[in-house]
């Protein structure tokens, strides 16, 4: 955290910079390198996720990793901050950054309008959609054949929203595995989850992803309403997004990119 104290610090490196272009100043050139010298622990980014989500954030023996851990070290870099990554289910996630105990909310957030009136998004950098997940022998080909079935979801989801909104019965699980689990253990006809979380769980799991996908969900980092942190990790954002960074850590996790 500490995020005014940084930017403050950032603010007097950029004075001082100014102050030597002048021709006025004697510090030291490599102050910026240390962050004045005064404080030279860096600032801590602290990150909200929900880690059953891969390829975007999964545990591995203990440790967050996917897409969305690599993007964030990188901007993490870029702006001189350490990354904590705190876990939790992911309906905690948004409240929480909401509630200012967390600097940036990482968990696959697809951004929408209800949302937007809680916190505040960083650019758009994926196109996600929602996915129908359903066992081999379901017999359920497409959106339609959903009709009157019942679906798992994870809860405090757009998947959740829309299901219920879309009328079918819904069975809702704090953990992603759990919804996953409600399909293979027989409870429901099928799982409604992101399409590329869908493809990567799927097939472990021996369970079939069908092709007509249900929404369009952009997919951003979400940050306390009013956060000072929005401009600058944007900048950082959108300049991986510019040159092909955030594309290629796509590639390396086998998925299509699909840019905003
Ligand atoms: N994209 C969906 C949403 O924002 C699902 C996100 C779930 N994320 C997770 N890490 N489990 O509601």
């Amino acid at each position: 955290m500490k995020k005014l104290t940084k930017l403050t610090a950032l603010a007097l490196a950029l004075v001082m910079v100014l102050g030597l272009l002048a021709g006025c100043g004697s510090s030291n050139a490599d102050s910026s390198t240390d962050n004045s010298g005064e404080d030279t622990a860096k600032d801590k980014l602290v990150v909200a996720t929900s880690p059953d989500f891969p390829p975007f954030e999964s545990l591995e023996g203990g440790e967050v990793v996917g897409i969305e851990v690599d993007i964030l070290k990188l901007i993490a870099e870029k702006l001189g901050m350490e990354l904590d990554i705190q876990q939790m289910d992911f309906d905690s996630v948004i409240p929480g950054v909401q509630a200012g105990k967390f600097d940036v909310g990482m968990s696959g957030i697809t951004v929408t309008d209800k949302r937007k009136e809680n916190v505040d998004f960083s650019s758009v950098y994926f196109m996600a959609a929602q996915a129908i997940v359903v066992s081999a022998d379901s017999g359920i080909t497409g959106k339609a054949d959903l009709e009157g079935k019942k679906v798992s979801v994870q809860t405090g989801t757009t998947a959740e929203d829309y299901c219920m909104a879309n009328g079918y019965e819904v069975l809702a699980f704090t953990a992603n595995n759990d919804a996953a689990s409600a399909l293979t253990g027989g409870k429901v006809d099928a799982w409604v989850v992101d399409n590329e979380v869908a493809l990567a769980m799927a097939p472990d799991l021996g369970l079939t992803v069908l092709d007509e996908a249900m929404t369009a969900e952009p997919y951003a980092f979400a940050f306390q309403k009013g956060s000072e942190l929005v401009a600058p990790f944007n900048e950082a954002l959108d300049a991986l997004l510019a040159d092909g960074t955030v594309e290629k850590i796509f590639s390396d996790y086998g998925v299509t990119y699909v840019g905003p």
